[in-house]
């Protein structure tokens, strides 16, 4: 199962599957340096929290074998504006911050090698990076897969799959271990507008792996509930507050609140580098906005009358108290909350 690279490193170069193509065409692209890798970003060829993680850590990669035959002064000058340059690609998924702070902390660990040796530790790490999320991504299935019942009939939101890390999925991680371990898991996708992870990616990914899925309306996810054709609900995370609180794809909220009144279980799935201590709550986690076109139409299709005024927040927000358990590696968090949350990381 699961065959999809969100990216991969060959004949030294980082490759971005393009998400913006999908599912009509599987491209990859390729960078040589981080300014490059922060626009791919930025214009989402890769997305999702822990992929944006991966790719601006190998940004940094990049950068330093650019310049790892410049003068010393050159080089860390680089490497600082790449890191800065990739920060500010996006605002909302800490995973990008978090990574960049492992790559800053193996460039301080080196800082007295040659150029040449430091470059290839910061490639190390980003391989180190990424070959990490696939095992969390695991080990986060195994304990996810426990809670869904044979026959499961589980609603996601946006795409937490494959395409959104560097392999196996964190919400999706958890389909694909539950299947893995023998049950059937029928999957409905919500659409996700506007920019339709749901429909162009989630439906994509799951079809390469012939798991059963199912493309809803994001408004249709109500009825489903109401008429009893939804027994979880599963989506992943993009920044998860010190209480609790979890930024995840606009819309995900709604379903939260669906979910809560219609009495599903409601999980999110993500791995520690998910949470960001440092945010008390909810209310201070930056939510990106993005351009108008992404709602006015999709892929050159214009639907709504030129000069509409638009609003485009990506993200939104559902409290802790909408959460029946967060699911990391270190295993299902029920109700998750402040105190249960720092106990985590003193695990
Ligand atoms: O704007 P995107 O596509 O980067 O948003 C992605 C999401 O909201 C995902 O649900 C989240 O990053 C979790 S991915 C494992």
């Amino acid at each position: 199962m699961n065959k999809i690279n969100s990216l991969r490193w060959i004949d030294g170069a980082l490759e971005l599957l393009d998400q913006r193509a999908l599912p009509l065409r599987v491209d990859y692209l390729r960078y040589n340096n981080a300014a490059d890798v922060a626009q791919g970003i930025r214009q989402l060829v890769v997305r999702g929290a822990p992929a944006i993680g991966c790719a601006a850590a190998y940004g940094v990669a990049l950068e330093a074998l650019r310049l790892q035959h410049q003068a010393r002064d050159a080089f860390i000058a680089g490497l600082d504006r790449a890191m800065s340059i990739l920060a500010a690609s996006r605002p909302t998924a800490v995973n990008l911050f978090w990574a960049l702070n492992r790559m800053r902390a193996r460039l301080d660990a080196s800082f007295d090698h040659a150029l040449p040796a430091i470059a290839a530790d910061l490639l190390a790490e980003a391989h180190a990076i990424a070959d990490e999320d696939v095992r969390l991504n695991r080990a986060m299935g195994a304990h996810g897969a426990a809670l869904l019942a044979n026959n499961a009939r589980v609603l996601t939101h946006c795409n937490a799959g494959a395409l959104a890390t560097a392999g196996h999925g964190t919400a999706l991680g958890i389909i694909r271990s539950a299947i893995e371990a023998g049950k059937r898991i029928e999957v409905y996708a919500d659409e996700t507008r506007p920019f339709l992870q749901g429909a162009r990616l989630t439906a994509w990914e799951l079809q390469q792996d012939g798991i059963p899925v199912t493309l809803i309306a994001d408004n249709a996810a109500g009825l489903l509930m109401h008429r009893g054709e939804i027994d979880a609900v599963i989506v992943g995370a993009d920044r998860i507050a010190a209480n609790g609180d979890v930024a995840n794809k606009i819309g995900t909220y709604t379903v939260a609140v669906l979910a809560r009144r219609h009495d599903i279980p409601f999980y999110v799935a993500a791995p520690l580098s998910t949470i960001d201590r440092a945010t008390v709550n909810g209310e201070a986690i930056p939510i990106e906005e993005r351009a108008a076109e992404e709602v006015l139409g999709y892929g050159g299709t214009q639907w709504a009358p030129a000069g509409v005024a638009v609003k485009n927040p990506v993200f939104d927000v559902t409290p802790a108290d909408l959460v029946s358990a967060l699911i990391t590696e270190r295993g299902a968090l029920s109700t998750p909350d402040r105190a249960k949350i720092a106990a985590l990381f003193d695990a």
